[in-house]
This record gives structure tokens, sequence and C-alpha cells, in this order.
């Protein structure tokens, strides 16, 4: 049996998606659309009843099949059902295209697992925005992609900055293990978390993870705005298949290499494809600061207790104030906190706020060597010194962020 195939040249070249759109109207206007997407001979056609001989016979580069519903009678639904299981058991990811079909149909046919699902031909722009999001989920390799619905991968992700007002405050050790706690937290709801180094010169947090900085941050960090998700996911390394992780490059980079618009454009690309974005600030105020505390949710500001934090968290707050910024979103952490019987260090901690106006939102006491140790290893406190005070500060606050959220959906739906 011959296959259906719009142009004889994709068959040699093992194209990246199989197109199956048998019956589907807008088919024309969908072929140039993927012709713009994936090249003229990176997709092919093939009708349903050739699935099974095109399926056995995928080339390395195919990775994508895409499967029209547009006929809302139940025998046909239940033929592109069983044409989604045949593909994924294939090893494909699904991307599902929609025209008219009611939301039963629907309902019936993501269960069946679809990696993602666009309606077409509204609203312009969904299907590339789809398979912008299969290829994230591809080159990742994050297979788990296959069987998430739309509502997991059209994610808009919360954005949390930790910013040490003072150098070795303990900002990179805040920020790393909040982001593997938070992972461990949300995992079991399919909700994944990325932590970015933005502390492009120096930056510690490959090294805190014992993660590879690779090749392609360079380039990411220095022309984000022309990437998408599949340039953010060759820039990424993950952290024990759980964490997913922005270094800083392997050479140490001007701060203002990147422009304003290139952090938007990493933060927002990270935004599409986690629930939550971790931010590693460097303590240097750059012009790209604004923007970043502009779209942070929550601003971690972490000091200590000596008189250089306190000196540089007044000159913090005094410059927000003076660019009317939103000071609801700063939570001020004290790092290296005086222990229960250290009363004079407590009143210390009672004055230093008081004269700064903050309430501390967290207090981290000192964990001593085990940290130092844990961030020299690369490995998060939960892991290799989970009992450790610090450890569990961090949780708290993590816990917090998780909850937070938990309490929101439900309240909102
Ligand atoms: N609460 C703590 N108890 C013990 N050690 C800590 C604590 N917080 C941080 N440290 C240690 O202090 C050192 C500096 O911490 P870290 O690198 O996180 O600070 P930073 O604010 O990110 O510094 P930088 O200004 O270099 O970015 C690390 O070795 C870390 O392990
Ligand atoms: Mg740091």
């Amino acid at each position: 049996m011959a296959l259906s195939i719009r142009r004889d040249s994709s068959l040699g070249s093992a194209p990246e998606a199989l197109v199956f759109a048998d019956g589907f109207p807008e088919i024309d206007t969908l072929a140039e659309e993927l012709d713009n997407e994936f090249g003229v001979d990176q997709w092919v056609e093939v009708s349903n009843t050739s699935a099974d001989q095109a399926l056995a016979q995928l080339g390395g580069n195919t990775s994508i099949a895409i499967v029209t519903a547009s006929a809302d009678m139940p025998q046909a639904i239940e033929g592109i059902a069983a044409l989604i299981r045949k593909a994924r058991d294939a090893g494909l990811l699904v991307l599902l295209i929609v025209g008219e079909i009611s939301s039963r149909s629907m309902h019936m046919l993501l269960k069946e697992g679809v990696a993602d699902f666009a309606p077409y031909p509204e609203p312009e722009g969904a299907l590339t925005e789809a398979i912008e999001r299969l290829r994230f989920v591809r080159a990742s390799g994050n297979q788990s992609g296959v069987g998430l619905t739309t509502s997991a991968l059209q994610r808009r992700g919360k954005v949390l900055t930790v910013y040490g007002v003072a150098g070795g405050v303990g900002a990179s050790t805040i920020a790393v293990n909040l982001a593997w706690e938070l992972a461990t937290l949300v995992r079991k709801q399919g909700r994944k978390v990325a932590l970015l180094d933005f502390n492009f010169q120096y930056g510690s947090v490959a090294t805190f993870l014992d993660v590879p900085r690779r090749e392609a941050v360079y380039e990411l960090v220095s022309e984000a705005s022309s990437f998408d998700q599949t340039g953010l996911a060759q820039a990424l390394s993950t952290y024990q298949d759980k964490l997913w992780v922005l270094t800083a490059p392997r050479d140490a980079l001007p701060l203002d290499i990147v422009t304003p618009t290139d952090v938007k454009a990493i933060i927002n690309l990270a935004r599409e494809a986690f629930d939550y974005v971790i931010i590693d600030m460097p303590q240097a105020l750059m012009n790209w600061s604004e923007p970043v505390y502009t779209i942070s949710d929550d601003f971690f500001a972490v000091m200590e207790i000596d008189m250089r934090s306190a000196q540089n968290m007044f000159r913090f707050l005094r410059t927000l104030k003076a660019e009317s910024m939103d000071l609801a979103k700063l939570v001020f952490v004290l790092n290296r906190s005086p222990g229960m019987t250290d009363l004079t260090g407590k009143a210390r901690v009672k004055r230093v706020a008081e004269s700064l106006g903050i309430t501390l939102g967290h207090q981290i006491p000192d964990g001593g060597k085990a940290v130092v140790n844990a961030c020299d290893q690369g490995i998060p406190l939960a892991e290799i010194a989970k009992s450790n005070p610090v450890r569990k500060e961090v949780l708290r606050i993590a816990q917090r962020v998780a909850t937070e959220d938990a309490t929101k959906a439900a309240s909102s739906g």
C-alpha cells in the first residue's frame, strides 16, 4: 500500500513530522503553514489507511505526529483516538489540530494523551506556538511531555527572584536549595521548576548543583530575543531530571552583555515552559535589574545582620522607592540569623529590622560547614544534609510558595 504523500521528496529524508489530515477542510492553508514551520520536505501527509505502514517505517528524524480532527461523528472520533494511540506507541509526540468539534469529542481525544493541541485555523499563531512547545519537550528529552494536556504545557510560570544585597550573604545557596525543594514538592502535580543563573560573570549555580555549563548558554543570553523554546531547551542543563538549570556561561561575561530585552525574552521563554522560574540575581544593579524586578512575583531580598548588609538594604529600598517600584512583592530574608540563645543577636535583629522599616519574612540560621560542603560537592541540602537547619527553613519557604498557589487555584476554580 502506497503512502499518500504530498511530496515525494519527503520519503527518503525522514521528515520531522507525519501529518494525518484525511478530510480536513483547511488542508491547503494548513499545508502552507506547515511548509513555513517545518520546511517543505520536513513533513509528509499520510492517509489514515496507511498509518500502520508509515509508523512502522519511522526514520530517525521523525518525532512529531500531527493529527487533525474536524468531523464530529462518533466513528470518526474513535478512528482518530486510535490513530493518536498508535502514534504515541510509535514514540511520537502527538499534536492534535482541531476544527469544529464538540467539547465531548475533544475530551475523548485529549484523554488519549496528546502532547498538545491547537485549534485551527483560529486563533492565529496557536499552531506555531504548539509546535514550538513540542520542540521544547523533545529537545529537553522530557518524554513525560507525552500525555500532558494543554493546560500543563501552556504554562505561565511564577517568577521568584533571589537577590543578595551584599556579596556572599547566601543568595545562591538559597536560590539553589529553594529551587530543588520546590521541584520536589510540585513534581507530583506535574509541575516543573527552572532555575536561572543571572550572575553571568561568576555565577555559582553550576558549581552548587554540579551540572555542566552548556555551549548554547552564551548565544541564548547574548541574543535571547531571537530564540524560541528549542533554543532555551538546548541551553538548559538538568539536575537529576527534576530541575532545569540555566547556568552562567563558561566564560565570564560582562554583566551588561545582556540587554533588558534579552533578559525579558529569557524569562518569558522560561515562564512558558515552567510553572516556577527561580532567578539568582547578581548583587550589582544593572539596566536589566528593573525589568526582572517588575516581572518577579516574589522578590527575596537576602541580608545578614552586619552593618554592610543593613546599609546596602537601606540603599536598595531607597532606589526602589525612588523608582516607585511595587514594594509589596519584597520578601526579606535574614541569612545566618542569630540562634535562639543569642539574646544580644536577637535584639540586634529587631533593631535593624525596625530601623529599616521592614518585617523579616524568613530567618535562616547558620548551618555550619555542612552547608559549604553541600555547595562544594554540588548537592542540594535535602540530599546530603536533610535535617540541617538551613534546609529546614528553605523547605518552609518552598512549602509556603507551593501552598499559596494551591490555595489560590482552589479558590479560583
Ligand atoms: N546559612 C548558612 N550557613 C552556613 N553557610 C552558608 C549559609 N548560607 C550560605 N552559606 C555559605 O556561604 C557561602 C556563600 O554563599 P553564596 O555563594 O550562596 O552567597 P551569594 O550571596 O550567592 O554570594 P555571591 O555574592 O558570591 O553571589 C557558600 O559557601 C555557602 O555554602
Ligand atoms: Mg551568588
